[in-house]
């Protein structure tokens, strides 16, 4: 594992290794999002990288289909992708293609093992070896949540002030589009490199 920066976990320890080959340069954003941040950070990866971004929950099976490569936005809920099931569903349908995960969480990046967690936890073994995996910050703005969530967040607070633990869900925005860089600058080098000389089989 590398960490690249606050942001970045790359899971390819081989610079070999680096992308799947692949002719197809055709990308597209999967998105999804309960409260805005990860909708957020797709509308600022398509306006950069030229490609659509569209909500899971609204994807077609040709537009899936059809994309080269896939980037892939999702936050965690409780330990959970919000995309989780899906992802299990489509795991077939992604196996072949180059995939970008960037999740969007409260966990501070220096919170490794944690984040670590988070992919084995939720991203299917058999699409991992082709995903490379971004942590993006997002945000709790306490008045847009849901009773449910608002409940959940007021019983972690209470859970991690018994445990004396320093809370990690609490009010806060850290969406920011300067944090999309290193992905932004990772696909660049994909689709550089992809096609030419240096092209690599990831497995
Ligand atoms: C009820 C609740 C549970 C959450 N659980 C986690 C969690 O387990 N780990 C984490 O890192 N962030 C957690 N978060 C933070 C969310 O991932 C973060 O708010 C993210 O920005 C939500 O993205 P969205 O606005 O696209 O829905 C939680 C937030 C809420 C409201």
């Amino acid at each position: 594992m590398i960490i690249k920066d606050n942001f970045v976990l790359n899971y390819h320890p081989s610079p070999e290794r680096r992308f799947l080959n692949t002719t197809n340069m055709k990308g597209i954003i999967i998105y999804r999002s309960k409260y805005g941040a990860t909708s957020q950070y797709a509308a600022w990866l398509s306006a950069a990288l030229n490609i659509p971004a569209v909500a899971q929950q609204q994807l077609s099976r040709d537009q899936l289909a059809s994309a080269g490569y896939v980037i892939l936005g999702s936050p965690i809920y409780m330990g959970k992708l919000l995309m989780r099931k899906w992802l299990q569903r489509q795991e077939a349908a992604l196996a072949g293609k180059q995939l970008f995960l960037y999740l969007v969480t409260a966990t501070k990046p220096d919170k490794v093992e944690k984040l670590q967690g988070y992919i084995r936890l939720n991203v299917p073994p058999g699409i991992r070896s082709n995903c490379r995996c971004f942590f993006f910050p997002g945000k709790i703005i306490y008045r847009q949540l849901s009773l449910a969530d608002k409940m959940k967040v007021k019983t972690g607070s209470l859970l991690a002030r018994l445990m004396h633990k320093k809370l990690d869900v609490s009010e806060f925005n850290n969406v920011d589009e300067a944090h999309i860089q290193e992905l932004v600058q990772d696909i660049a080098r994909f689709t550089g490199a992809s096609g030419g000389k240096f092209m690599i089989q990831a497995s």
